[in-house]
Formats: C-alpha cells, structure tokens, sequence
C-alpha cells in the first residue's frame, strides 16, 4: 500500500484542543499541569490567538464571591441558573459551575487579571439580568478580553504549542476512540493530518448562522458539525440566544454586543414614544430581567411601532455623567464614538436583539465532560446542557474556566490511564480512504481541480457569499425569537434548497489562504448545525426560555425534556429525554 498522500503533513500529539478562546487555554493549562511522561498538548485555531467570541463577554463574569451583596452564596446562584433556565439545564452542571466559579475568578486574580476594586479593595460586582445579587465581577466593560489575556500568558509561560489559522475539517475515531483529525493550514494551503489519543473540543458556537449577530466570524459550529459527523450526541440545539442589545447601525456593525453592564450600571430601555417599556413587560425587574423577556420586549416594541429609525430601541445612560461612564464602560463609549458618532455620556444608543448565544450543543458528561466517544471531551460554548432554555449573562465566562478546567483534567487523566499509543491512521487502509475523501471533498469546491467545473463554466454564476447570505437572512427571519411550525418549515425548505445548490458551487484558487473555499466548508457545517436547531425546534411544540412558539405560547409541564440530536445511518435522529429529577438537597435550595 502506497502510504503518502501528496501535500499530506502528519504531526503526533497526545491531546489535541481545538479551539484557541477561553475554554481551549484553559483546559489546555491544566491538561498541561496534569500530565505525566511529558504528554504532548497542542492547541488548534482556525484564526489568531486572542481573536475568540470570549472578548464579547464583556461585562463580567458571574461568581457569587459576596463581595458588595453578602448575602450572596452558591445556592441563590444555583437557583437563579436553574430557574432562569426554565427548568432544562442539567441541575449538576449547575452545581458545579457555581460551586466552582468563585475559585476559578480568584485563579485570574493569581494570573495577574486586574479586576475592578470596592473602596475596600474587594472584588467589584455588579448588577446583570435576572441575578439576585450584584454578582458579575468585571474589569470595566472589557472582562473577556482580560481573560483571553491573561490565560494566554500561562499557555505562553508553559510553552504549550499554538498552532494557530489552521482549520480542522473532520475529527477519526475507529472503534468509538478518537484517533485523529485532519486540517487545512491555511498559511501553507497543505493538509495536516493529526494524530493523537484525544480530542477537547472548545470551538465555540455558531452564531454566525445568524446575520444579525454578536459573534465573530469564526463562529460557525465547525465543531458541533464534525462532532455530529462521528456520532456525537448533541442537546437542545433549538435554544438560541438573543441579547436583548446589540448596535443597529452603521450597517456594517449591526448586532456587535452592546453590553448588559450598561443596564447593570443603571442603564434604561425607551420606546420611540420615550416611555420606559419594560413596565409593561416586567415591572419589578425592569431593565434587569432574564434576556429572553427583554429581547422579546424590545422585539414587541419594534413590531408595533415604537421603534426607532433604525428599528431598535433607545438605551440611555447618560444621567449617570461622563465621569462614572468613562470609568465604567470604556469600550462602550469608544465603540459608539468610533462607529456611531454617539457620545453615550450625551446621547441616547439605539439598540435592538443580536443572536449572541448558543445554549445547545454537545451533550457531556457532567463532571468530566467526556462525551459519548471515547477521549473526545468539550467545553464551553460548542458544550450544551448547562444554561437550559436561557442563559444568564456572565454565566459563559464561569463557563468556559470551570469546564474548560474540568475537561483539561479529565482529559489528562483519560491520556494517562489508557497508555495505548497513537493509533496510526495511515496504516489502516479504510481510514487512509477516508482520509483520501475529506481531502478530495475539500478540493472539489476549487475550480481548478475540477474538469467538471471547466465544462460548466459557462452556467455555473453561484457565488458561495450568497448562499451563505440566503442562509443567515433565513434564520435571521425564519428561525428568529418568535418562530412557528410555518417559519421554521420554510426555514427547512431553505436550507434543503441551498445543501442542493452547494454541490454546484466552485471558487477560484488554492487550499492557500483561500476565503471563498473557507466559506464552502463553513456553509457546510452551517447546514448540518442549521437542521438541528430547525429540526428541533420544530418538534418542541412549547416556548420556554429563549424558544419562543407563536403557534404553542405557553411552557408545558409536558416538556421538562431535553431534545437529543443523533445522527443516523446519514441522517438526524431527534430523541426525547426526560430532564432529571432534583436531589432533595437542590429542590429545598430551589424552594426557599
Ligand atoms: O452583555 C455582556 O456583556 C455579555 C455577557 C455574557 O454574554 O455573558
């Protein structure tokens, strides 16, 4: 059997971490700190290190430290997740991330992160939806960014390798263990095969399946895709969030995040009328209620009229002065200065709902986060299960440190019980067949490669962009914060349409640096993640949380189920699952 392939690089590693944002370098660390025999870690992104959805959890990070409310604790912590969650998220993922969240913001105090201070030099909290207590420590309105920073120097410190704008396209596993996965480096435009005894998966979300959205533009379920690809289980993919307040214009910043911390700060919502609406929709809670009721607040608003001239809503916070703003939400009054030409200590922003979130994704084991392949382990956002049918702001930070920790650990502790050593891919001949066709799937889309795209060149016109464009201006419309059977049916229809097209589509030039060859793969994986949340969301005929049924308006008692997503013999199996009962010990937590 010939055993090269052509432009095919092979590197060996122990424990490979796709993903570069909070979760990856924090599960990388502690991967690290527990290894023995010099395990090999290295760390995959698809873009630049510090370059992660991270950064847009900019207004804190949710710990219940009871450093300005004392009487915070774990327990009203658990109850708020839980409750707020409606009732879906797995109670002891819950448990442990608040358990364990107050230990890990001390640990980026140790790592050098400068947490904003009480006058008494305590850590500062403060107010965030649905939080009973001030509970999201921050550095200003730039904690994300902080983190990302910070984790990064211990990464650098251990000289853990970065590889770094190389894209994994598909994920080997052979008797359900993970053996391996292969990529594209995009600087050299070769293929990379990898590999390696397991695999943390800390990729982050898709929310660039939507067009409106927060995220950046590496958020395209990558990593969901290829874990459904093998088999993966995945979990309440309809639960889509969005943040009640991004930008609404200029045009080309539409959806980038407008801080909670700016409503947690005192911040108000006002209508096109100048009335303060949210009494209408929450009058006890206000501005600081759970973000699926402000979003569809401010959505309401829009809707009937009371919206603003580039349909969103006003946010004000220029009572509290140009002094207290600067010194609290720096970046918030740089980016409307820079982008809007809005002074926000004078002016009011004008703010409307961005997808920002994903609170579905890859079923874990709740200690461990080992999934249903043996050595494949996630965390963070690409992770679901948590948050339920809707998260709390700050929630994803603690996320990303307490089970990017927990997969890093576990994860060693896989590698160093099961001494096997790498399997390797190429010496099995169906495996290097596999191998054969991922390379050959991605070469397909260049034209040069195809003599088929030459004969058809004449009447071939697709641009990839605009099915990429059709893709997320149908979610945007279709699969949106109010859906019905009859939207995300036409949704479906979309999607089907655009899979057909795909196959038709060729771009110019190289596996080098090629931005339209990218954006085929990403549309691919977009497709698969897209049928889930659509299938999905088409069979919970309920609204709970952040999946709202204009066909099926109430929460039935019915659906405390999670909705498991399987693929098939090729295709999606959606299976229902009761979600657990409470210990006695959380239920009395739950009820006080
Ligand atoms: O609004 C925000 O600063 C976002 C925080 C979060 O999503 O956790």
């Amino acid at each position: 059997m010939k055993n090269k392939i052509n432009n095919l690089k092979i590197i060996n590693t122990d424990i490979l971490i796709i993903g570069g944002g909070g979760a990856g370098l924090r599960a990388a660390i502690e991967a690290y700190d527990n290894r023995i025999n010099n395990a090999k870690i290295i760390i995959v992104s698809k873009s630049l290190p510090g370059k992660a959805h991270t950064v847009m959890a900019e207004g804190g990070i949710a710990a219940s430290l009871g450093d300005v409310d004392d009487k915070d604790n774990w327990k009203v912590h658990f109850s708020d997740t839980f409750k707020e969650g409606v009732y879906l998220g797995n109670y002891k993922m819950i448990e442990i991330l608040v358990k364990e969240a107050p230990e890990r913001v001390y640990e980026l105090e140790k790592y050098g992160a400068l947490f904003d201070r009480t006058k008494e030099g305590k850590i500062m909290q403060r107010a965030f939806g649905a939080h009973t207590y001030k509970r999201l420590c921050h550095i200003g309105d730039k904690t994300g960014m902080e983190i990302i920073r910070v984790l990064e120097d211990q990464v650098l410190k251990r000289n853990i390798e970065f590889l770094d704008e190389l894209q994994i396209t598909k994920i080997f596993k052979h008797e359900n263990k993970i053996i391996g996965a292969i990529g594209l480096d995009l600087k050299s435009g070769n293929f990379i095969l990898i590999n390696c005894r397991a695999i943390i998966l800390a990729s982050g979300g898709c929310g660039r399946l939507y067009k409106t959205t927060s995220n950046s533009l590496e958020t395209t379920g990558d990593g969901l895709a290829m874990a459904y690809d093998i088999g993966c289980e995945l979990i309440d993919m309809e639960m889509v969030q969005f943040h009640p307040t991004g930008m609404v214009y200029p045009l080309g910043v539409k959806g980038l995040l407008v801080t909670e911390g700016i409503r947690g700060e005192g911040g108000i919502l006002l209508n096109n009328k100048n009335e303060r609406f949210m009494k209408k929709y929450s009058p006890k809670r206000m501005e600081l209620d759970a973000r699926d009721v402000v979003a569809r607040a401010i959505y309401n608003e829009i809707k009937i009229g009371n919206g603003t001239e580039h349909n969103g809503v006003y946010l004000d916070i220029s009572h509290k002065g140009a002094s207290f703003i600067k010194k609290k939400l720096p970046a918030m009054y740089e980016q409307f200065k820079e982008f809007a030409d809005i002074d926000i200590t004078k002016q009011k922003m004008e703010v409307g709902p961005t997808v920002h979130y994903h609170m579905g994704g890859i079923k874990t084991n709740p200690g461990t986060c080992e999934t249903n392949i043996n050595g494949l382990f996630a965390a963070g956002e690409v992770a679901g299960g948590l948050h339920g049918a809707n998260r709390l702001g700050g929630n994803s930070l603690a996320d990303i440190l307490v089970f990017g920790r927990r997969a890093g650990l576990f994860c060693s502790k896989y590698i160093n019980e099961n001494k096997r050593a790498n399997f390797d891919i190429m010496s099995n001949l169906l495996l290097k067949q596999q191998i054969n066709l991922e390379i050959r799937r991605i070469n397909n889309y260049l034209s040069l490669y195809s003599f088929k795209s030459l004969k058809n060149k004449n009447n071939n016109n697709l641009v990839v962009y605009e099915l990429l464009d059709l893709l997320k201006s149908t979610m945007n419309e279709n699969v949106e914060i109010i859906r019905s059977e009859k939207s995300l049916k036409n949704a479906l229809k979309v999607i089907n349409s655009i899979k057909n097209q795909l196959k038709n589509i060729k771009v110019n030039g190289t596996t080098k640096y090629n931005r339209g060859l990218l954006a085929c793969l990403e549309l691919e994986n977009e497709l698969k993640i897209a049928n889930c949340i659509i299938k999905s969301a088409i069979k919970r005929t309920e609204s709970r949380g952040a999946h709202f049924r204009s066909d099926f308006p109430k929460t039935s008692k019915l659906w405390k189920k999670n909705i498991i997503c399987k693929k098939q013999n090729n295709s999606l199996k959606l299976t229902l699952v009761k979600v657990p009962e409470l210990s006695k010990n959380l239920k009395k937590i739950l009820a006080d």
